[in-house]
């Protein structure tokens, strides 16, 4: 089927056709084509309204929902045009394949509806099913990422800050701090959602409409919790836009976090995370190769996903009530970041569900770098030290390890005797050991593998418990 109607909907006043290049530039279609359902629908309840409205006859209204769905199933099967047209949008395809099908009814139904209030009502249906998606992408990845923290809940490795040694972890803790992350990703989705949720058609142009179609049922027939409430802003912002290019920035900026504390894991120098084949790559050149473009990937996809928010601030800064063709430049970037940002949750769960920790080699990593210092000046405040001065002790026993090339539980006597008097006869290797290290933390939030279970007990609830 073709849309067989004039390409352009608004020729009337004009003696000639557009330069070719600027009907390049002016189209849209190739783009906000991925609206057509919304565009359907929307144009469905439009004509609903236009039936209350007294515009179109009950028939009327029958005839034309009944185009409408002929053409989305026609869309459905590959049955148009949609991907070769000349039309300048999808508003101007749907109404030319409308035509077509109806002849002089289809004319009808843009009464008192300007392609503003319908892109703005389309782009917040489409992108009702995005967030739908996105959040769904997230809980893939949360749920490969909680698995692999229940498998090594109490795997211990070196933890860091400033990417120095600090203090021992579990990796499985680790696992579960990229689930909280995701976590907020979610819900600052699932907000944005909410505060979409008002429906722009009747809105006109940028002054409302002129016939009683009442906005308050086009609301509902569209599933908004109600119209919004002033047409100047309703056809004019973007902030939506704006909010979800931002949630998909926030997104992979933590993946980027995420890949690159597993790109250091995963390096010789580390030598504690392993890959799976299907998303590890080889050198042309190097045949002992195995690179992590995967994480890299998801790192510097960031770049891309804040260029378009960059372009969606830069593009609506400045601009004078109400509509501006420039707002048509809203789409491709902001498609861009959720295209982007949906295959990389895949690709990161994917890299989740196949990575492999060398347990002895990570518990192994803890031995070196007197990561447990901290635990050492813990162990003389339960003796009464104060704090302060434990630190400064243990400070110094770091001193002499060093000079002894030593650990601190095998301190020389000499040392020991004149700056640990107060743990005489403790066992340090006992009380020092990572097992002992990490079951200390047993507090909310703590990486004691007793907690990280019952987060991981929880989050699997959680998840679960998702539609
Ligand atoms: N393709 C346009 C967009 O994406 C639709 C709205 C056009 N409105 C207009 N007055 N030219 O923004």
């Amino acid at each position: 089927m073709s849309s067989a109607a004039p390409a352009s909907l608004w020729g009337g006043r004009f003696q000639g056709g557009l330069h070719p290049v600027f009907e390049g530039l002016n189209q849209s279609l190739p783009f906000d084509r991925r609206m057509i359902h919304e565009d359907l629908q929307g144009s469905a309840a439009w004509a609903q309204a236009l039936g209350r409205a007294g515009v179109l006859e009950p028939m009327e209204v029958l005839e034309i929902e009944t185009a409408l769905s002929d053409i989305g199933e026609l869309v459905r099967s590959g049955g148009t045009d949609l991907e070769t047209s000349k039309a300048e949008d999808v508003h101007s395809f749907v109404e030319g394949a409308l035509v077509a099908r109806i002849g002089p009814l289809g004319k009808k139904l843009h009464t008192g509806r300007s392609r503003n209030d319908q892109v703005a009502t389309d782009l917040k249906l489409h992108l009702r099913g995005v967030i739908r998606e996105l959040v769904s992408g997230i809980a893939v990845l949360q749920a490969s990422l909680v698995d692999l923290a229940d498998k090594y809940a109490d795997a211990a490795l070196p933890g860091f800050t400033h990417l120095q040694r600090a203090q021992p972890i579990t990796f499985g803790h680790q696992c579960l701090a990229y689930v909280e992350m995701l976590s907020r990703d979610a819900a600052r989705l699932e907000s944005l959602a909410e505060r979409m949720d008002t429906c722009p058609l009747g809105s006109g142009a940028l002054a409302g409409t002129a016939f009683a179609v009442g906005r308050e049922a086009i609301a509902e027939a569209l599933g908004f919790s109600g119209p919004t409430r002033n047409s100047l802003d309703a056809v004019s912002d973007r902030d939506h836009a704006l909010e979800l290019a931002f949630a998909c920035t926030c997104t992979m900026l933590h993946l980027s976090r995420l890949a690159e504390d597993w790109v250091f894991l995963g390096s010789q120098e580390a030598g504690l995370l392993t890959f799976g084949d299907s998303v590890s790559t080889g050198s042309s050149l190097m045949p002992q190769k195995r690179n992590p473009d995967a994480l890299e990937l998801l790192r510097g996809k960031v770049g891309r996903v804040h260029g378009s928010l960059t372009a969606l601030i830069t593009v609506t800064k400045g601009l004078p009530l109400a509509y501006n063709k420039d707002l048509q430049e809203d789409k491709e970037a902001l498609f861009d970041a959720v295209d982007t940002t949906t295959v990389c949750l895949q690709v990161a769960a994917l890299v989740a569900q196949d990575v492999t920790l060398d347990v002895e080699r990570a518990a192994g990593a803890n031995a070196a770098g007197f990561l447990d210092a901290t635990d050492l000046a813990d162990l003389l405040c339960d003796r009464g030290l104060p704090f302060r001065d434990a630190h400064d002790r243990v400070g110094e026993a770091v001193g002499a390890a060093i000079d002894a090339g030593t650990t601190l539980a095998d301190l020389p006597g000499t040392a020991r005797n004149a700056l640990l008097p107060e743990l005489a006869g403790v066992d340090l290797h006992e009380a020092l050991s990572v097992k002992k290290i990490l079951d200390r933390r047993d507090v909310i939030g703590g990486t004691a593998p007793s907690r990280v279970r019952a987060e991981v007990m929880l989050w699997k609830e959680r998840l679960g418990a998702k539609p």
